[in-house]
Parts: structure tokens; C-alpha cells; sequence
């Protein structure tokens, strides 16, 4: 399947997109973890993509479709993958349907995660991540790691992201607000879009966009 992943900063894209990518057996592919790896790595495009992040603004179109596209032609990625957090505006939203028109090949679903604003805020306010890997999430009260800022899963440490201050969310929700929701409307032309609420535990929102995708057999 060929997912994309559409819903608020916090709204449980990346957690969610772990879960579904594993149930579906496709790569999840998120631009803002490229680009952290980009920072951590300190390449030319994490430097580059950090002074954005940082401010809570969208990374320049022109890097982020070169390193979205070089991601998904990699031989993972050939039979389907699910996109977390690209396209992000409707020029990306464009890139993305010239560059699978050209492999003769389509979506089959944009998933929009819908999530309340003081929820989001909070979620955001309490996310901790490990940095030996930014799959492994945790939250100070919805998800605590058995021990206070060290991973569950590897030990590594975690830390809170440069750009989860109070003031940078403002700026990223506005961001998402006039940038990015917009491209929900451009796939509902296409007859894409599914909505679910991301409200609730994270299993039952995991069942909704099963169902919403029509592979409640997955659940298992
Ligand atoms: P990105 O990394 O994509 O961040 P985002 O879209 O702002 O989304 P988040 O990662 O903040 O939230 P999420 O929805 O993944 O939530 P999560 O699952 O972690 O982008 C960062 C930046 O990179 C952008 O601002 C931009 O600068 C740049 N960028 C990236 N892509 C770009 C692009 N295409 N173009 C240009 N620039 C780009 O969950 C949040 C917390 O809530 C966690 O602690 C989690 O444990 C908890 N949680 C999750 N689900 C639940 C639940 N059901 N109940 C309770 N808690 C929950």
C-alpha cells in the first residue's frame, strides 16, 4: 500500500505510522526524521534544514522533494511505503503525483489524523525521544519509560526536540493550519482521503485507521 500520513504536529503521525508500517509491511518514511538524522550526521542539508525546524517553519520545497524522492526509490520502498509528514504543502503534494505518475503508479489512501488543539499541545509538551533512535517515543505521563529519561527499548537518552518549545508549536500549528491542510482538500478531489479521530489509547487509534484502510485482517 502507498499511505500518506496527514494530521496536526503531535496528532500521533509517527506513532502511529510505526505501528501501521509494520502491520502493513512497508517503510515508514518521515521527512522529519531524515532531516534529524541530517542534523545529528551535521551534513549540509541538516544545517541547512535545523535554522527552519528550529523556528517551527517548513524546510525549502526544492531539498525536501530531492530528499523525499531519493528515500522513496530505494529498493524498501518499491512495493509500497507510508509517508509521515510529506508532502507537506500542495507544491509538494504536486511533486509527489508527478514523480509516482512517472513510476505508473498511485496512492492508495491519504490518512488525515484528526486531534484537538490543547490535546496536540499537550502531547507535544510532554514527548521525550531517544537519541539513538527517533522511533522509540515516550511521553512524561501517557508514556512513561519504566525509567525517568532513558529508553525502554535500547538505554540511550532521551531528550525533548529543539523545535517542542511552547512558542515553536504555535508557529507549527499555524504552519500546519495554512501550509498543510490545504493538501487534504487537494486529495479530496482525488477520492483519497479517509478521516479517523486520533483521540483515545494508542491500540484503538491504531485499530480505527486499520479499519478506515479497510485491513482490520492486519490487526493481529
Ligand atoms: P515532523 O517531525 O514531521 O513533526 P510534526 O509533523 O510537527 O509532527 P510531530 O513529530 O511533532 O508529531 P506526530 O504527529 O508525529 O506525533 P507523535 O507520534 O510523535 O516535522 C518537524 C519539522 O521538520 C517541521 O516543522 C519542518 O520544519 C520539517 N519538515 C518535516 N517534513 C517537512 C516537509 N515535508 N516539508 C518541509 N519541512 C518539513 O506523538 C506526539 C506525542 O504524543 C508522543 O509523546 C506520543 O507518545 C504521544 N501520543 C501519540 N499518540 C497518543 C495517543 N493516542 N494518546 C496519548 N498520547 C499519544
Amino acid at each position: 500500500m502507498r499511505i500518506v500520513l496527514v494530521g496536526p504536529p503531535g496528532a500521533g503521525k509517527g506513532t502511529q505510522a510505526t505501528r501501521l508500517a509494520e502491520k502493513l509491511r512497508v517503510p515508514h518514511i518521515s521527512t522529519g526524521d531524515l532531516f534529524r538524522a541530517n542534523i545529528s550526521q551535521q551534513t549540509e542539508l541538516g544545517k541547512l534544514a535545523k535554522s527552519y525546524m528550529d523556528a517551527g517553519n517548513l524546510v525549502p520545497d526544492e531539498v525536501t522533494i530531492a530528499m523525499a524522492k531519493d528515500r522513496m526509490e530505494q529498493a524498501d520502498a518499491e512495493n509500497g511505503f507510508l509517508l509521515d509528514g510529506f508532502p507537506r504543502n500542495v507544491s509538494q503534494a504536486e511533486a509527489l503525483d508527478e514523480l509516482l505518475k512517472t513510476e505508473g503508479i498511485k496512492l492508495d489512501a491519504v490518512l488525515d489524523l484528526e486531534a484537538p488543539e490543547e490535546e496536540v499541545v499537550k502531547r507535544i509538551a510532554g514527548r521525550r525521544i531517544c537519541r539513538n533512535d527517533s522511533a522509540h517515543v515516550f511521553h512524561v505521563s501517557y508514556k512513561k519509560p519504566a525509567k525517568e529519561g532513558v529508553c525502554d527499548v535500547c538505554g540511550g537518552e532521551l531528550y525533548q526536540r529543539d523545535d517542542d518549545s511552547e512558542a515553536t508549536v504555535r508557529t507549527r500549528l499555524e504552519v500546519y493550519h495554512t501550509q498543510t491542510e490545504p493538501i487534504i482538500d487537494y486529495y479530496k478531489v482525488q477520492g483519497l482521503v479517509v478521516t479517523i479521530e486520533a483521540m483515545g489509547p494508542v491500540d484503538e487509534v491504531t485499530q480505527r485507521a486499520l479499519k478506515a484502510l479497510k485491513r482490520e485482517d492486519d490487526d493481529k
